[in-house]
C-alpha cells in the first residue's frame, strides 16, 4: 500500500521528554539539555495572549507578518510562514523536486534535509564535512545538472559550526540559477562571529537563495510551531502554492508577535548563552575532548575514549537529558544544550560521576 521509499525512513525520534524521564527512572528532579530549546523559556507571557480560536487563522492579515517585515527589513511578499521551520523545509522539496532530482547537503547535519528528499522523492546526496563543518569545495563539486536544492544549517546542527559570508558567496557563484540554495539559520540570533552572513543582503542579491529561521529557539516558541522563509517575493510566491491554507495556528501567531516586540529577552538568552558557552566550554576542556567552535545554542562534545551512548544512559539516571550522536554515526559524541548557570553546574558535575564510572 505504501510507496516503497517509506522503506528506508526511519521515524524521528525526539530527545526524551522530561515526563517520560520521570516515569521510566522515578525521579522527579530532571533538567532537559537534549533538543536546543531556550533555557529562560518563553519570550511571551502565554496568560496575556488573548485568541478567537473558533476562527481560522489566516496569517496574511494578521498583524504578525507586518511586525516581522518590518523587524527584518523585507516586504510581506518575501516572507512565507511554516509550522515550525521544518514545515517551510518540507514546503520547498513540495515544491522543488520531481522524481529523479538531487538535494545536496553535507554529512553530519540536520536529518530533516534527508527526510524531505526521502518522501518527495529525490535523491539525497552528502557533500563531506571538513574540521566538523560544512565545505564549500566539497559541496561544488558535489553538485550536478541535477541538483535542485542545497540545504546548508549554518550555524549546524549539530556540530555549531558555521559557513561565512565569504563562504556562501564563493557558494553561489558556482551555483546553477536553477538551484535553490536554503540557508537555515535556525540559530542565527545567538552567533556572535561578525563574519556570519548578512543574509538580507544576500537575498536582495541572490534570486535563488532563501533563508529560514524559527521562534522555536530564542523567542522559546518551539511548542508553539512557527517558523518562516525569506527570498526574494517570485520564490515565496511559487512556495505559497503548495502551503496549506491554515498553515499556523492563532495562538501561535500572536504569541510571536507579542515574542517579537520583546527583544529584551532576546537579549537576556544570548547574554545567558555566551556565558554558559564559556563556562561549559572551559570545564570541558578539562576533559580529553574536541568541541568544534560553536555559534549555536549547544555544543558538540567528540571523547577520544568515551561511549557517548552509554554516558547519555548514565546521566539519564542522574536526570541530565542529552543527546547522543550515534544517528550521525558517532558514537564517542554528544551535543548538550547550552542552559542557565545552575543546570550548566549541574551537568558538569554528573558527567564527572558518570565518566569516573566509565573510565
Ligand atoms: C538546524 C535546524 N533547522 C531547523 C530546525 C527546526 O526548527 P523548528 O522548530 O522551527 O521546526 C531545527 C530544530 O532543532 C534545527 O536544529
Amino acid at each position: 500500500m505504501f510507496k516503497s521509499k517509506l522503506n528506508e525512513i526511519t521515524p524521528y525520534t525526539p530527545g526524551r521528554s522530561i515526563e517520560s524521564i520521570k516515569k521510566d527512572y522515578g525521579l522527579t528532579d530532571i533538567i532537559k539539555l537534549a533538543s536546543n530549546e531556550n533555557p529562560l523559556g518563553p519570550a511571551v507571557d502565554f496568560a496575556t495572549v488573548s485568541n478567537n480560536i473558533e476562527l481560522y487563522p489566516d496569517y496574511t492579515t494578521h498583524p504578525f507578518i507586518g511586525e516581522l517585515s518590518k523587524h527584518l527589513n523585507v516586504t510581506n511578499q518575501q516572507l512565507i510562514l511554516g509550522n515550525g521551520s521544518d514545515e517551510i523545509l518540507q514546503i520547498i522539496a513540495l515544491a522543488l523536486i520531481s522524481p529523479g532530482d538531487e538535494i545536496l547537503s553535507s554529512s553530519c547535519t540536520f536529518s530533516e534535509y534527508k527526510f524531505v528528499a526521502q518522501i518527495t522523492d529525490a535523491t539525497y546526496v552528502e557533500a563531506a564535512m571538513e574540521n566538523h563543518t560544512y565545505n564549500v569545495n566539497n559541496l561544488i563539486n558535489a553538485m550536478t545538472p541535477k541538483t535542485k536544492i542545497i540545504f546548508i544549517a549554518n550555524p549546524n546542527n549539530p556540530t555549531g559550526t558555521m559557513l561565512t559570508h565569504t563562504d556562501i558567496e564563493q557558494l553561489m557563484a558556482a551555483t546553477s540559477p536553477d538551484t535553490l540554495v536554503v540557508l537555515d539559520e535556525a540559530y542565527a540570533e545567538y552567533v556572535t562571529n561578525p563574519t556570519y552572513p548578512k543574509s538580507i543582503e544576500l537575498i536582495d542579491k541572490y534570486p535563488n537563495l532563501l533563508v529560514t529561521r524559527t521562534f522555536s529557539k530564542i523567542y522559546g516558541l518551539a511548542a508553539l510551531r512557527i517558523g518562516y522563509g525569506m527570498a526574494q517575493a517570485h520564490i515565496i510566491e511559487g512556495l505559497q502554492k503548495v502551503r496549506q491554507p491554515f498553515n499556523v495556528n492563532g495562538l501561535a501567531l500572536d504569541c510571536a508577535l507579542k515574542a517579537l516586540q520583546n527583544q529584551s529577552f532576546v537579549k537576556q538568552s544570548i547574554q545567558t548563552n555566551n556565558e554558559g558557552k564559556a563556562f561549559l566550554s572551559n570545564e570541558l576542556n578539562t576533559i580529553d575532548c574536541i568541541i568544534p567552535p560553536s555559534e549555536g545554542n549547544f555544543l558538540y562534545v567528540e571523547f577520544k575514549d568515551i561511549d557517548g551512548i552509554q554516558l547519555c544512559e548514565n546521566l539519564l539516571e542522574r536526570g541530565i537529558i542529552i543527546r547522543s550522536m550515534k544517528s550521525f554515526g558517532q558514537n564517542n559524541a554528544i551535543r548538550v544544550t547550552i542552559s542557565t548557570l545552575e543546570q550548566n553546574q549541574r551537568f558538569i558535575k554528573e558527567l564527572h560521576e558518570c565518566l569516573k564510572k566509565q573510565s
